[in-house]
């Protein structure tokens, strides 16, 4: 495993790429292993890319206590079997002489009432840096987590434009044994709100369990359990969409329960699937 900071000294055109921000946990090695057996398949090697990205922070404190772990990070793709860790400075990403085109951002970066509401210019930061990573390491495929849903359909859509042919594979979320999705930001979470975080998966879970054909009650069910465990007022989003678009579910389509709240100084997302066999019937 070669651990590289400039891509002149990536030594490959063609890759299996895992972008990440660092502070790995098993929900990246996830997937850094299933890349690891795509690049076998294809006989191109997994780089995996450790990038804080300025540009799609909306806060600079966020930005700043973001946690840097490179060394921990590197070592545990080497164990996975990456071939190469790249984590380039900013200016590689950015040059000074040069400037990094916003793509226009597909329909599904701004559905109203989701991330780009709460956090808006973020999806133009992700789709900045992805097309400039991709454009840096040239993969042939790029493995995102189901996770964050959002931006997998945002670089789903960015990529189905045309340009390079990237394949995106998404991958289930990994979730720790209590039910909280794994996160670099959990580890800021108080240990006396870790219960107050757990009802977010709790409400995912209402809400699918709430099996009749209306994303209205199954919105309030998740409203009323975030409420009861006192994250009320912390409610970003409490919401089912259709699972692609990102607008209101439709009979015949899959859907997609999300939900993003503030538990003490941190802001959490996940989402589950909501009864797609329903809304299909
Ligand atoms: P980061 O938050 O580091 O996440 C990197 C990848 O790991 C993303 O595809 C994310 O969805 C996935 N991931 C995070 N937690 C996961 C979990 N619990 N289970 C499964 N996958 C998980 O997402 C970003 O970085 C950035 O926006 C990036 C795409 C790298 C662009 O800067």
């Amino acid at each position: 495993m070669r651990l590289v900071h400039r891509a002149a000294d990536l030594g490959t055109d063609r890759c299996v790429l895992v972008p990440t921000m660092g502070a790995l946990h098993e929900g990246h090695m996830s997937l850094v292993r299933a890349a690891t057996e795509v690049a076998r398949r294809r006989g191109e090697p997994v780089i995996v890319t450790v990038f804080v990205n300025p540009t799609q922070f909306n806060e600079q404190s966020d930005f700043d206590r973001y946690p840097r772990t490179l060394d921990a990070d590197a070592a545990a793709c080497e164990r996975a079997g990456a071939d190469v860790v790249f984590a380039p400075p900013v200016e590689e990403v950015y040059p000074p002489d040069r400037e990094i085109p916003v793509p226009p951002l597909p329909d599904v970066a701004t559905q109203p009432g989701l991330e780009d509401a709460a956090r808006p210019g973020h999806f133009a930061g992700v789709c900045q840096v992805v097309n400039r990573l991709f454009e840096l390491t040239r993969p042939s495929a790029a493995l995102f987590g189901e996770k964050d849903w959002q931006q997998l359909q945002v670089v789903r859509a960015l990529t189905a434009r045309g340009g390079p042919g990237v394949e995106i594979v998404g991958l289930p979320t990994v979730r720790e044994p209590d039910g909280l999705a794994m996160s670099s930001r959990n580890r800021f979470i108080p240990a006396e709100l870790r219960e107050q975080a757990l009802a977010i998966p709790r409400a995912l879970e209402a809400a699918a369990g709430a099996s009749g054909d209306d994303p209205g009650e199954a919105e309030a069910l998740m409203r009323t359990t975030l409420e009861r465990a006192g994250l009320g007022g912390s409610i970003d989003y409490a919401v089912v969409r259709d699972a692609q678009t990102l607008l209101s579910p439709r009979r015949g389509r899959a859907a997609r329960a999300l939900i993003a709240a503030r538990v003490g100084p941190v802001r959490l997302i996940d989402n589950a699937p909501w009864c797609p066999g329903d809304l299909a019937g």
